[in-house]
């Protein structure tokens, strides 16, 4: 009987060490998590910070994709208030393309100077004087009043009155002005026909790498402008935008086989309401 008690005894104290044991070993864990994670914290690191991925996120407005000290085109833009930072998103795409060539030569056009905007005539154009310090700057305007009035009170562009989806016009202009253009921007009348005829005649005067733009592609769904309503559906209606479709087809299948346009097209880049058009480089 005495015996069976000490045995009881001695089963007891091993089973009260065995707790004593366990729990200073969970305090000692315990103790070594808390350090970690103060060290960690102390060292700028947490582990929820270190999973932020680092250069991503929201790309705020005017970020450009080169990056620069200079102020982006959509800040100069906004500042002098044309509709391609207001109305529209085209600095997505002038911010992509443009950094990397601002402080070239470039000779630039573009078809449309704002005569018939409510804020006026001179909005991009005062936007494209700031933003490249050396463009040889040339215009067309339908509007002439308009154009040959800005022409005479401004000295920062060359200014041709005619209408761009009228041929002879086009030819004169590249006659007089010698082609070989950096970049072309469509922001003229916006029809089916001047986005069409502008950019099969313009499309020579591109230099190799040069850059041809139209913007307010949505007007190839609008009535107004010649534009499908059937939202690309009606077969009677060869939109722009169905005219850049067929030049993306012949870009996967075989260039040139239904635009003879395309075999000279490095690519295509479309954003919102807005395509580039990009001339391959000699020998490419
Ligand atoms: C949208 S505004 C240009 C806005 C300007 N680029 C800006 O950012 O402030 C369109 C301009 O194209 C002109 N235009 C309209 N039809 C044209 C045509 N067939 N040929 C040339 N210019 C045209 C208009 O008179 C107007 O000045």
């Amino acid at each position: 009987m005495a015996a069976s008690r000490v045995h009881f005894m001695l089963l007891a104290a091993a089973v009260v060490l065995l707790f004593i044991g366990i729990a200073h070993q969970h305090d000692h864990v315990r103790e070594t998590l808390n350090n970690a994670w103060q060290a960690s914290k102390g060292s700028g690191s947490s582990p929820s910070a270190s999973l932020e991925p680092e250069g991503h996120g929201v790309v705020a407005p005017g970020t450009p994709f080169v990056k620069s000290n200079a102020p982006s085109f959509h800040e100069i833009a906004l500042k002098h208030g044309t509709d391609k930072v207001t109305d529209h998103h085209y600095w997505l795409m002038y911010d992509k393309y443009f950094p990397a060539i601002r402080n070239r030569k470039l000779k630039m056009l573009e078809i449309g100077l704002g005569c018939d905007m409510n804020y006026g005539p001179g909005k991009s154009y005062y936007t494209w004087l700031e933003y490249f310090p050396h463009v040889d700057l040339y215009y067309m305007e339908y509007d002439a009043a308009c154009a040959d009035k800005w022409a005479a009170e401004t000295k920062g562009a060359t200014i041709y009155a005619g209408d761009q989806a009228d041929k002879v016009f086009l030819q004169k202009f590249i006659d007089e002005t010698g082609g070989d253009f950096d970049i072309i921007i469509d922001d003229g009348g916006h029809t089916m026909n001047q986005q069409q005829v502008s950019l099969e005649t313009l499309w020579k005067i591109v230099k190799p790498g040069g850059m041809y733009f139209v913007e307010d592609l949505q007007t190839s769904f609008m009535q107004a402008y010649g534009g499908d309503t059937m939202g690309g559906k009606d077969p009677n209606k060869h939109t722009m935008s169905k005219f850049i479709y067929e030049l993306i087809d012949d870009k996967l299948q075989g260039d040139g086989k239904r635009h003879a346009i395309s075999a000279e097209m490095r690519g295509i880049d479309c954003m919102r309401e807005v395509c580039l058009f990009h001339k391959k480089e000699l020998g490419t």
